[in-house]
């Protein structure tokens, strides 16, 4: 069995969680789910980010304590990603006392290894992005990412020796493909590499600016940068350097957003390769969500939330629309008339369409019942075959992160079927008293119907259990639906003749958007 490892970003609890955390954990959900149809032993990580002078800022400005700040944004992740159906093995705070001892492990570890130096440090501070910019990567004096001034602090601190690892690490991803990927993040991340720009790492923070952190282990006066403590989640979550499951699913993947590919693709690697441990398999980079052309913030007032979208078109049609309209690693528009106009298009024309009329005549002419089909014509071999190698296309192509275009291929097989439907005339058949046909041609389209319904569970579980259920396979607990995804590509097995289906199926109605309200019809 396949181990499968997969994490999400740990994200700031200086905010409230928006769209595009809920992007790349829905993605992570439904890439872990997508293994585990395959057959893998998966472990899906996820978490917050707590210490660091953003938190205490933000924890300042509510009137609250560092403390009780972080347990209540925590919190608020959490249950968000209850609602979204997202089924996370671990949730890791930086806060826990287990992470905070594997990160002073881990700090000793590469001390020891002769990798962390003290020396004395000025740089341009940006608090938001928590990190210290050198003259050269400012733009007109101010930080690329915040458009504001930074401000310029000098004190001694602990340096990691970064440097030492980059013409590894260049090596590294140059001989490793698809390492860092889409390929124009490996590219950005060599670029990065070859600027030679690239210093040792300032890793400390003097107690007397900062006590919100994990205190060094060889110096009590200072505590961790928050990047150096934030990377370690990944391992510490795993229980690092004992626990069995370190072993089991260490190496493993990682999920992020463009605005963090230089700490995964530089710092973290060479962490890993100072502490003499494995670097993870593979860094999957994405692109943002625009919301009105900008990316989404507080000041632009453009935030989207994600819970009162999925309350308002329905979690599973929120999740297909963020799958299916973002290619991996570009970037995409947020807006509701997009997400309605997919919804309507693909989910109630196309598929809802679909369940609704075969269920409903599969009701008429079979009492709900899967007929024993009979001898298939060349149009029944055409889509059966047009089925196997869509599901085929689709695996390959959401295995390869290509979630938009692995819906589209599953798509033409749904498009098919309702052209199908409108060629074979079952109700045709049904006057004319061609029974036996016309049991082949439900059998057809129940079997494919099946075959669509099971691909989509890593992307809308809710929807998909819905749909197995109406062609009378119930799902048990929250367990795929099928556990080798890859075999069922080769037979076009479908319920078995005889099963009860429903009779009626109204899986996504149409939405009606009314000035600003979205009604459900
Ligand atoms: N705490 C760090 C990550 C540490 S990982 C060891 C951090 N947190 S964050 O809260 O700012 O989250 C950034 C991540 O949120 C992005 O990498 C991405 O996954 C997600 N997104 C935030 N805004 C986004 C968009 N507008 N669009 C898509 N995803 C975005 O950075």
């Amino acid at each position: 069995m396949n181990s499968f490892f997969l994490t999400t970003p740990i994200y700031y609890v200086n905010a409230r969680p928006h769209l595009g955390h809920a992007y790349s954990t829905i993605v992570a959900d439904s890439v872990v789910r997508f293994h585990k149809m395959l057959g893998d032993d998966t472990f899906f990580l996820t978490g917050t980010d707590e210490h660091g002078d953003k938190i205490v800022q933000a924890a300042e400005k509510g009137g609250r304590s560092p403390q009780k700040f972080v347990d209540e944004i925590s919190a608020r992740f959490q249950s968000l990603w209850a609602q979204l159906g997202i089924a996370n093995d671990r949730f890791i705070r930086t806060t826990e006392p287990g992470h905070k001892r594997v990160v002073q492990t881990f700090l000793q570890r590469v001390h020891d290894a002769g990798d962390i130096y003290f020396g004395a440090f000025g740089g341009h501070y940006c608090y938001g992005c928590e990190r210290f910019y050198t003259e050269k990567e400012l733009e007109n004096g101010l930080c690329p990412q915040h458009r504001t001034r930074p401000e310029f602090i000098s004190e001694k601190n602990y340096f990691f020796r970064m440097s030492k690892y980059l013409p590894w690490l260049k090596s590294y991803v140059e001989e490793h493909e698809d390492f860092i990927r889409p390929r124009r993040y490996r590219a950005e991340a060599l670029a990065m590499l070859e600027a030679g720009a690239l210093e040792d790492l300032c890793i400390s923070r003097p107690k007397t600016r900062l006590q919100w952190g994990i205190e060094l282990p060889f110096d009590k006066d200072y505590v961790c940068y928050v990047w150096f403590d934030a990377l370690i989640n990944y391992i510490s979550a795993l229980g690092w350097p004992d626990d069995q499951n370190f072993a089991r699913y260490w190496p493993g993947e990682h999920l992020v957003a463009k605005d963090i590919l230089k700490p995964h693709a530089v710092f973290w690697p060479a962490m890993l390769k100072s502490a003499g441990l494995p670097v993870y398999g593979h860094l999957n980079v994405h692109g943002y969500w625009l919301v009105r052309e900008a990316k989404m913030s507080k000041t632009l007032g453009n935030i989207i939330e994600p819970v009162e979208m999925s309350r308002r078109f329905g979690l599973s049609a929120f999740r297909y629309f963020l799958l299916r309209e973002m290619r991996f690693g570009e970037d995409a528009r947020f807006s509701e008339e997009a997400l309605v106009k997919r919804i309507n298009a693909d989910l109630s024309n196309d598929l809802g369409n679909l369940f609704s009329r075969v269920l409903s005549m599969t009701a008429k002419y079979f009492g709900s019942r899967v007929p024993e089909p009979s001898v298939f014509l060349q149009e029944d071999e055409a889509i059966a075959e047009l089925c196997l190698h869509s599901l085929q296309n689709f695996v390959r192509l959401f295995g390869g992160m290509r979630f938009d275009a692995a819906l589209e291929s599953l798509w033409e097989t749904v498009r098919a079927l309702n052209k199908y439907v409108d060629r074979q005339t079952p109700w045709m058949l049904y006057k004319q008293g061609d029974t036996a046909r016309l049991a082949t041609v439900m059998y057809v389209l129940l079997t494919a119907m099946r075959k669509t319904a099971l691909c989509l569970w890593p992307i809308m579980p809710d929807a998909s259990r819905q749909m197995l259920e109406q062609l009378g396979s119930p799902a048990v607990g929250n367990a795929p639906p099928v556990t080798a995804l890859g075999e069922e590509g080769i037979s076009f097995d479908g319920p078995s003749p005889g099963t009860i289906v429903a009779a009626a199926s109204n899986l996504f109605p149409r939405i009606e958007m009314k000035k600003d309200t979205p009604q459900k019809t």
